[in-house]
């Protein structure tokens, strides 16, 4: 954060000051894990469900806390607020303000946001000091927290947003307004909440109508929900994709053995060739984004295509592949899953495996929601449709896709229900050879032990 006196924090925030002289300053970051605070932070007590972080603030002020922003007094110097989420907000808004050479850049889209705002983060690196921390801080809480990193000398601060419903996007604009805005993708995720790709449309878009006249708005042409967002919005409109009218335009896409596409980066007259590290047609979407946002800040041509050349896996269980001592190759894609992610995985998984015999793990997809049975059908009928040689759905819930799978006709393949991770495992670890490639995916944490299990000795978390 930058530096701010309880005095101005209490100010933003409605809150009142205790325990300490309104003119006590933090110099440090703001934390809600006391564990992470550092000397003269602010640490942010939240009564959780489990854990009341008022019982914390001792500790961190012992830690080195300068102050404690908390719902009441806990007899360390601080900020009363009234509602600690409100005041985060209302600090990140501040801090913003004050910041006045720095670029925001927010993204949303149903799948991609945590894995392009990595690539974003990587690029705009090259062009100054840059705010885009691993992981995927996109609600009410990670948004301001993220916010509130930047300092002085933060020139692009990179925030993902997500959306469960109507009017989330557009509050995360109102604590810090981009100038570049991203939407990637309108996919089947959350659609238990939306009820309909339309009404995530409509949620996604709050992001480009809250860009000013002088920003860009960053529109997948490939994606018609996203490209239709572009009346929606004030700021110059930037298509990026493989479609003709892109502006950002890749064509000549080429999968390698090892899943890594290549293709030929075109903007303004300009040409120049991709080679990707990361693997997964998809990463063409997510980088043409992120070059997106490159170029229009500045960023050559050529110079973002070897950058792009260079951008690897910063936050975990996307995309991250292995290859373990015995040959065997693993794709650890289990941090989430939805129908579009897990399809664009299985392209992986059949890409990588030419020649080789291909396992697909998969696990439960939440928040389906109507589409719930449709939804594992769907990716059962595609992992059939592309050849997978196995599929081990895990859990009952996952079973649908296994009907899935053996309902295409001349699908050669093997399909088995796991009741849980640890049938899965033992399914695997009796029969993996050399040579094998297998891809692990699931809702959050329904597949992680899977691939934990998989990961060779020296490489598990
Ligand atoms: N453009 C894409 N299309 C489809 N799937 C993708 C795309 N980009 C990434 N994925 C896959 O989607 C999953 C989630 O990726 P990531 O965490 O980057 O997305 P996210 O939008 O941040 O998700 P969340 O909503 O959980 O924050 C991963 O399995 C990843 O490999
Ligand atoms: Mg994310």
């Amino acid at each position: 954060m930058i530096r701010m006196t309880l005095a101005e924090i209490a100010e933003c925030t409605g809150g009142r000051v205790v325990n300490a002289e309104p003119g006590l300053e933090v110099t440090g970051g703001v934390e809600y894990d006391s564990r992470k605070i550092g000397p003269g932070g602010l640490f942010v007590a939240f009564e959780g469900e489990k854990v009341d972080g008022h019982l914390f603030a001792g500790k961190a002020v012992a830690a080195g806390a300068a102050a404690v922003l908390s719902t009441r007094d806990t007899g360390e110097p601080g900020v009363v607020v009234a509602e600690p989420l409100a005041a985060l907000a209302a600090l990140a808004s501040a801090v913003v303000g004050r910041l006045g050479e720095l670029t925001v850049v927010g993204l949303t889209g149903s799948s991609g946001k945590t894995t392009t705002k990595d690539y974003i983060g990587q690029l705009l690196s090259r062009l100054g000091p840059t705010i885009a921390p691993a992981g995927s801080l996109n609600n009410e809480l990670g948004f301001p927290y993220t916010v509130l990193q930047a300092t002085t000398e933060t020139r692009f601060l990179v925030l993902e947003m997500g959306a469960r419903g109507i009017g989330h996007i557009r509050y995360l604009t109102e604590i810090a307004r981009p100038q570049v805005g991203v939407v990637l993708n309108v996919g089947a995720a959350h659609l238990g909440e939306f009820g309909s790709v339309e009404g995530t449309a409509r949620a996604k878009g709050e992001l480009v109508e809250a860009l000013p006249e002088s920003g860009v708005a960053i529109l997948n042409a490939d994606d018609p929900l996203v490209a239709g967002m572009a009346p929606r919005t004030r700021a110059r409109v930037l298509l990026v994709g493989e479609a003709e009218r892109a502006a950002v335009r890749a064509t000549d896409v080429v999968v390698d053995g090892a899943g890594r596409p290549s293709y030929r980066l075109h903007w303004d007259g300009k040409t120049g060739n991709v080679r990707l590290r990361v693997a997964g047609r998809h990463q063409v979407a997510n980088t043409l984004a992120a070059a997106g946002v490159a170029l229009s800040l500045g960023m050559s041509a050529e110079d973002v295509a070897e950058a792009l050349g260079e951008v690897g896996i910063v936050s975990g269980r996307r995309m991250d592949v292995f290859t373990r001592p015995d040959g065997v190759t693993v794709i650890d894609d289990s941090y989430n899953a939805n129908p579009s992610s897990t399809t664009a995985a299985l392209h992986a998984l059949a890409a990588m495996g030419a020649g080789r015999r291909t396992t697909a793990v998969l696990g439960y997809m939440a928040e389906l929601g109507p589409h719930e049975r449709s939804g594992h059908e769907e990716v059962g009928r595609v992992a059939a449709e592309l050849g997978v040689d196995r599929l081990v759905a895990v859990a009952p819930e996952a079973g649908p896709i296994v009907d899935g799978a053996q309902a295409v006709e001349g699908w050669t393949g093997q399909a088995l229900r796991a009741a849980d991770q640890a049938a899965a495992i033992e399914i695997l670890e009796g029969d993996l050879r050399d040579g094998d490639v297998v891809l692990v995916k699931g809702s959050r944490y329904r597949t992680w032990d899977v691939v934990d299990a998989l990961r060779p000795e020296e490489e598990s978390r």
